[in-house]
């Protein structure tokens, strides 16, 4: 699986060590930016946005986006038609943004999770699987709120 990684100044350190964590498992790890910690103007929104795009285009598979909580990154990503990103901060609501949201994206805040954790919730999420069903009626839900304003679904 190709996993497309994005990042702020803020995220940068922890997106490295989670594309090594999941290099050494066998997926093909992708950075989308940012690169310079200290960049003056390294924001959050383009690398959010950028993910996003490249899972749209059928780039990648999956995405993993790092801020310094993951929530800016997140809303960028989310602005995407078709894009469900979510923040996660525990490996339950990763397991279940897969399992019950179909989310193509995790997020994370480096100033909220360690290392540790951080890898435990990519692990989680990586290894979950759409359940479809009623859930996926229910994700439809959320694309008609897309074509309702006039964006495609992807
Ligand atoms: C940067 O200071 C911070 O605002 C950013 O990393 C992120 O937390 C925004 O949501």
């Amino acid at each position: 699986m190709k996993i497309a990684f994005g990042s702020d100044h803020a995220g940068i350190e922890l997106k490295l060590f989670l594309m090594e964590h999941l290099k050494e498992q066998g997926f093909e790890c992708v950075d989308y930016g940012n690169y310079d910690p200290n960049e003056r103007g390294d924001n959050y929104p383009e690398p959010g946005r950028k993910v996003a795009e490249a899972i749209r285009a059928g780039e990648a598979e999956r995405g993993v986006l790092v801020c310094g909580t993951g929530l800016g990154i997140s809303l960028a990503a989310n602005k995407v038609p078709g894009i469900r990103a979510c923040v996660c901060s525990e490996p339950y609501t990763a397991s279940m943004s897969v399992r019950h949201n179909n989310c193509q994206i995790v997020s994370m805040g480096a100033r909220v999770v360690g290392r540790e954790l951080a890898a435990m919730i990519v692990d989680t999420f990586f290894s979950s699987t759409f359940e479809g069903g009623r859930h996926a009626m229910r994700v439809d839900m959320i694309s008609q709120i897309e074509r309702d304003y006039g964006m495609e679904k992807a």
